[in-house]
């Protein structure tokens, strides 16, 4: 459709608008031309823009940002359906995809890759120099304390500095309520040791990362996979109807931003999931490692917000959106805080301190909340440019997330597509992808993959669309 098309001159500028965003000229994310610069432009008056644009506004290509104008839509009508709600089977599951995840994680470091599937942050937006200067200057201040042990509860200065954090998603905790932890991981292996025992049952998001499944497996806990909704997470409705049928010895989930979803529940439904799993004495483990880094308006609550039976433990780290080599995480244990400090000893007496010092200073400083604006635009901007670009060259039955948080894309790509051939043809053209085949312990994602919008350039673009090109020789 031409954008000269339309009988007033508002349908024109209609048109011609979302001809451009169409063609690239606005990519999601960009402002517009202001009213009063389009009115000039367009030879009309500045009614005829503003109807213009209330209209463009309705259809969902564009959003008025108070005191700042307009912007193009990190989502754009007409983008490709969304996978359906997933379907998983009833009965737990032993894991077993541990060869599955050292073969791709080989690959993890290689620098000749286009990598497009690990879930790292883009390094290049991240404060590494600040960081790494607060180490030495900590060092050099505090001498030999910096290589004494840190207590198993972590520094008091950056607990202090997470509890206030804390406050924004809905938890008034006391930095004593804080476990630091060596990255989410650890945090989630301590309270799955907390309240698991080898065989148990635990429930949880489908898909979900590999990075919760390994830890299950690791301990040789049983999977029971929950239907999840590629927008607003575990659907209760199936968790109830588990809960009832079988015994579910955990809930974990990735409230926020789940990682491949990119799902998030909805601030009513996680206090209806803290109400059901309250009701039943399940302890739940809820990972918000994307949690900060959010598309909307406000900072997304966390289930443990609404826990009044102390069964949440919160779990994240700073690995998503400051430094995950340093490996500082984090736990809010509720009710089982002295068993998770006990544990946290037993495996490793405390996390590493300087690393600690360092971020809570760079915490304390406010440059965090700066940065993480940064982030969260970039990244908006990044996915909602990776979804065009897979909807330009993958195949029409192609589906893909809407995440409203987090850089990753979860692409449902047509039967016939096996994504481990896709995996092994895409390496030989020095292309990593993350093969479906992880994100459950039944294999329920065979043509499913994720990509990972953070470092996006010119020559992801490009390795995009040799993916497309790969797919269409699958067939
Ligand atoms: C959902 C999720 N949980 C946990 C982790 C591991 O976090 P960390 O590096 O802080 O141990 C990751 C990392 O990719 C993740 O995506």
């Amino acid at each position: 459709m031409g954008w000269q098309e339309g009988k007033y001159k508002y349908e024109q500028i209609v048109h011609k608008v979302i001809h451009l965003i169409e063609y690239g000229t606005f990519r999601p994310g960009n402002s517009i031309p202001s009213v009063r610069q389009m009115s000039i432009q367009e030879k009309v008056s500045i009614t005829t823009v503003l109807q213009a644009y209330y209209i463009l506004e309705a259809q969902g290509y564009i959003k008025a940002h108070p005191k700042s104008g307009f912007y193009v839509n990190s989502i754009l009508p007409g983008d490709y359906p969304e996978p359906d709600v997933s379907s998983p089977g009833s009965d737990p599951t032993r894991v077993s995809i541990r060869e599955l995840i050292m073969m791709v994680l080989s690959e993890h470091l290689n620098t000749r890759l286009v990598h497009l599937g690990v879930a790292y942050p883009n390094t290049k937006l991240l404060p590494t120099e600040k960081l790494n200067r607060n180490l030495v200057r900590i060092g050099h201040r505090i001498g030999g304390e910096s290589v004494q042990y840190s207590i198993p509860l972590g520094e008091e200065s950056l607990r202090v500095q997470i509890a206030r954090r804390l406050l924004e998603a809905g938890c008034a905790v006391v930095p004593d309520e804080i476990v630091i932890t060596s990255g989410c991981s650890e945090a989630i292996t301590l309270c799955l040791r907390a309240v698991c025992s080898p065989g148990n049952t635990v429930a949880v998001d489908s898909p979900i990362s590999f990075d919760a499944l390994r830890c299950l497996e690791a301990l040789g806990l049983r999977v029971l996979e929950i239907p999840t909704h590629p927008r607003t997470g575990m659907r209760l409705d199936a968790l109830r109807r588990a809960i009832e049928h079988q015994k579910i010895d955990a809930c974990l989930t990735i409230s926020n931003f789940n990682n491949p979803l990119g799902s998030c529940i909805p601030d009513e439904k996680k206090k209806e999931m803290a109400d059901l799993l309250g009701k039943y004495e399940i302890p739940l483990i809820e990972n918000d490692i994307f949690g900060e880094i959010y598309f909307t308006e406000t900072r997304p609550r966390v289930v443990k917000a609404y826990d009044r039976k102390g069964l949440t433990m919160l779990c994240s780290s700073f690995s998503k959106d400051l430094c995950p080599g340093y490996r500082v995480g984090w736990v809010v244990p509720g009710r089982f805080k002295e068993e998770i400090e006990w544990l946290k000893y037993t495996s490793s007496v405390a996390t590493t301190k300087l690393p600690q010092l360092a971020i809570a200073e760079f915490l304390a400083s406010g440059s965090y909340d700066p940065l993480l604006r940064r982030i969260r635009k970039i990244y908006a901007q990044n996915l909602s440019a990776l979804s065009v670009v897979v909807k330009r060259y993958f195949p029409d039955e192609t589906r893909v997330t809407r995440p409203s948080g987090g850089f990753l894309l979860w692409v449902q790509l047509p039967d016939f597509v096996d994504s481990l051939k896709l995996y092994r043809s895409a390496l030989q053209k020095n292309i990593a992808i993350t093969p479906g085949y992880l994100f459950s312990a039944t294999q329920n994602y065979k043509n499913f993959i994720r990509l990972n919008a953070a470092n996006w350039s010119e020559e992801a673009e490009e390795a995009v669309k040799c993916l497309g090109e790969i797919i269409s020789t699958l067939k």
